[in-house]
């Protein structure tokens, strides 16, 4: 590269039609996946306190919130749901009665249009809050048996794609679960349901408000199945083995204290690639809004704009409604 020692980067930032010409990045609702969460026998919602403008929606109010969502532009959900049928091993997931597939089933016919994509886990269905089977750990006490674990997700993922569902989005961490769901999915004949892994999910603190909002009552650490989030090299072959597993999205979570990570994972693979922006990151942000000590929306904006910059094409956030406001009025 010839290097112009007087170039001036300011010619193409002189006003804002030129500004627009030479940005790299841009935002579009149809980017944004919303959260949903969906709570068993409530009537009315149920504010999240640390996450003001989340609730958790009685299942009557389903289908009015997917179509509001679609009116507003938003183009996929992602279903969380909060069950008051919790055992040992999460068995209402694999119900076809059950909480996630009356949620897919409701939203699905709400709304034909809308992409639903079920977060496919444990710990909203078990009594002990962890995201799969309990066996005897090695030196902390109770740990998540891999393999039991994953003939159980398995199943799951074969009801949800039976309910509707457009795709599955496992979040468990345990090793070789994209292999084992697309083997349930494809010998139950859904080989056209894609999986978006949670890829690169990280033990994080930034999952606290999370807690609140699916009313958990988990004490314990899920560190011996999520990443350590001391670890970059780890994070990418996360990622590269959930890929050649046949993941066909790839995700990483939490999203900006990892740009990272995103950055590496969007260098060694072809596959979209979506970020969590999770609840205390959005909790972060409103509290700092609450106080006055920030511009909420230039501060989401900005935060988004990272995400693209570093190279994710999809990000899951509880700002996907507000976005799309912000982006149509723009
Ligand atoms: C469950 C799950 C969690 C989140 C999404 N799915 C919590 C956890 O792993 O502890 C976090 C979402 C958020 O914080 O916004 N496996």
């Amino acid at each position: 590269m010839t290097i112009t020692p007087d170039f001036r980067f300011r010619r193409l930032r002189r006003t804002s039609t030129l500004r627009e010409l030479v940005r790299e990045n841009q935002l579009r609702a149809s980017d944004f996946i919303l959260p949903l969460f969906i709570e068993e026998d409530i009537t009315a919602t149920v504010d999240i306190p640390s996450m003001p403008g989340v609730v958790r929606y009685p299942e009557s109010q389903l289908e009015e919130v997917v179509l509001r969502a679609y009116g507003k532009g938003i183009r996929a959900i992602l279903l969380f749901g909060v069950s008051t049928h919790k055992d040992d091993v999460g068995s209402d997931t694999w119900s076809d009665q059950g909480l996630m597939a009356r949620c897919i089933k409701t939203a699905k016919s709400a709304c034909p249009d809308m992409l639903v994509i079920s977060d496919n886990c444990f710990c909203e269905y078990t009594e002990h809050g962890h995201c799969g089977v309990l066996c005897e750990g090695s030196h902390e006490g109770l740990d998540v048996d891999n393999d039991l674990t994953l003939a159980n997700l398995q199943k799951q993922a074969v009801v949800a794609a039976q309910a509707g569902v457009d795709m599955i989005a496992p979040s468990t961490m345990i090793d070789g679960m994209v292999a084992a769901i697309r083997e349930g999915l494809d010998s139950a004949g859904f080989q056209h349901i894609p999986i978006m892994s949670y890829s690169t999910k990280f033990a994080s603190a930034f999952y606290g408000p999370f807690r609140d909002a699916v009313d958990s009552t988990f004490k314990g650490t899920r560190s011996t199945y999520q990443m350590d989030p001391a670890n970059g090299r780890e994070a990418l072959a996360e990622s590269m083995q959930d890929e050649l597993e046949g993941a066909d999205i790839l995700m990483v979570k939490p999203g900006l204290a990892y740009l990272d990570v995103i950055a590496n994972i969007r260098q060694h693979s072809q596959r979209p690639l979506a970020v969590y922006h999770v609840s205390g990151e959005y909790a972060m942000i409103k509290a700092a809004a609450a106080a006055n000590v920030i511009d909420e929306q230039a501060i989401v904006l900005e935060t988004m704009m990272a995400f693209r910059r570093a190279g994710c094409d999809l990000i899951i956030t509880y700002y996907a409604e507000q976005l799309a406001e912000w982006l149509s009025a723009s």
